[in-house]
């Protein structure tokens, strides 16, 4: 990472600061996974809910994880102080205040509805409190945003189409339905009706795959789910002929690599392939997944990994431009964010 530095005539401006002023979006973010502990103890007390913990520190603490299932293990727990629509208005707000400061305009969110429904927690309750807080975001932060239903991958097929009728009523405020939780062992084909019936609600489709899971689930993903991105796919890299496909389809990846690092799917960040997928054509993009969990928010991800892997300056600059031509953004909106995007690159110099 470059430092600020007195160089004669001017201050260069320090990569984090340049990665504050770029404009960017965040395509990878599950809301239940930005719940901080310190929330989390307010909400417990708010509702009534003991936790296994006593102190931010303890729960800190419990943040080691070896694997994705060890971290699915206490988030789900973790949410499970969520029970009111102020709940969810202000656990999005918190998450929204964070990410505004890192210089994110637009983000489409994920939130797992089984989380809540299979507790008692009525699907019109998270719908709502989330949609108030999106809204509060983008009318006091300049934040703009979408929602992507997530289905719960260990569940099953009939639990999912449940899921997608409960949302029939909010279909004109859901852009999209995606796949998360437990990988290996819930291929994508086991949800491919559910999401053609999510496709035939004109809904866009999006799905985890190749976190953990091999490089089939990929090709799963493309050729049964007909997603529009894939999030993570950082094992695609082992199939030569699936990230010839992937690059030729110009098929958006979102990459999150202080996740990848927290979860074990990368030993060191110097490690992290992010670099590798730009070089090899692919349309990579950053993001945070669970920043909560992960130690890192928008901004984190994108100085520690640009510290990480020497990302250039053009290369940040592609990273920003993929995260809104890869978004669900109307065109027109898409345009407008590569030309702020020009005229910040070319107003820094
Ligand atoms: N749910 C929340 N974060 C997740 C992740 N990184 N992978 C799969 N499911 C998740
Ligand atoms: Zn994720």
């Amino acid at each position: 990472m470059t430092r600020g530095c007195f160089t004669g005539d001017h201050i260069a401006m320090t990569d984090a600061d340049f990665i504050r002023g770029l404009p960017k979006a965040e395509l990878h973010l599950h809301i239940e996974g930005s719940l901080e502990p310190e929330l989390m103890f307010e909400l417990g007390r708010r509702n009534g809910i003991d936790l296994p913990f006593k102190t931010v520190d303890e729960v800190r603490a419990a943040y080691a994880f070896s694997n994705l299932q060890d971290f699915l293990d206490i988030y789900y727990q973790g949410a499970g102080v969520l029970i009111a629509e102020q709940d969810f208005h202000d656990l999005a707000m918190a998450y929204f205040r964070r990410v505004a400061a890192d210089g994110c305009k637009h983000v489409e969110l994920f939130f797992d509805p089984q989380t809540h429904t299979d507790r008692g927690v009525a699907f019109a309750t998270v719908m709502d409190g989330l949609l108030a807080g999106m809204a509060e975001a983008e009318r006091d932060l300049g934040v703009t945003s979408s929602l992507i239903l997530c289905f719960l991958r260990h569940l099953d097929e009939d639990a999912a189409f449940v899921t997608l009728a409960q949302a029939e009523p909010y279909l004109d405020r859901i852009s999209g339905v995606g796949l998360d939780s437990s990988e290996v062992g819930h291929p994508p084909s086991k949800f491919a009706r559910v999401f053609a019936a999510a496709k035939a609600k004109g809904l866009k489709l999006v799905a985890h795959a190749g976190e953990e899971g091999p490089p089939a689930y990929v090709w799963e993903a493309l050729d049964l789910l007909h997603v529009d991105r894939i999030d993570h796919g950082n094992r695609a890299l082992e199939d030569e002929a699936l990230v010839k496909r992937l690059a030729a389809e110009g098929m958006t990846l979102t990459v999150c690599p202080l996740s990848n690092l927290k979860l074990c799917v990368v030993e060191d960040l110097k490690d992290h392939p992010l670099k590798r997928m730009l070089a090899l054509g692919l349309k990579a993009t950053l993001n945070s997944d669970d920043p909560a969990y992960f130690g890192g928010y928008l901004g984190a991800n994108w100085t520690e990994t640009a510290a990480a892997l020497g990302l250039s300056r053009g290369e940040l600059v592609t990273l920003a431009k993929n995260s809104f031509t890869g978004s669900f953004l109307p065109r027109e909106a898409v345009a407008a964010r590569l030309a702020e995007i020009d005229a910040y690159v070319a107003g820094v110099g």
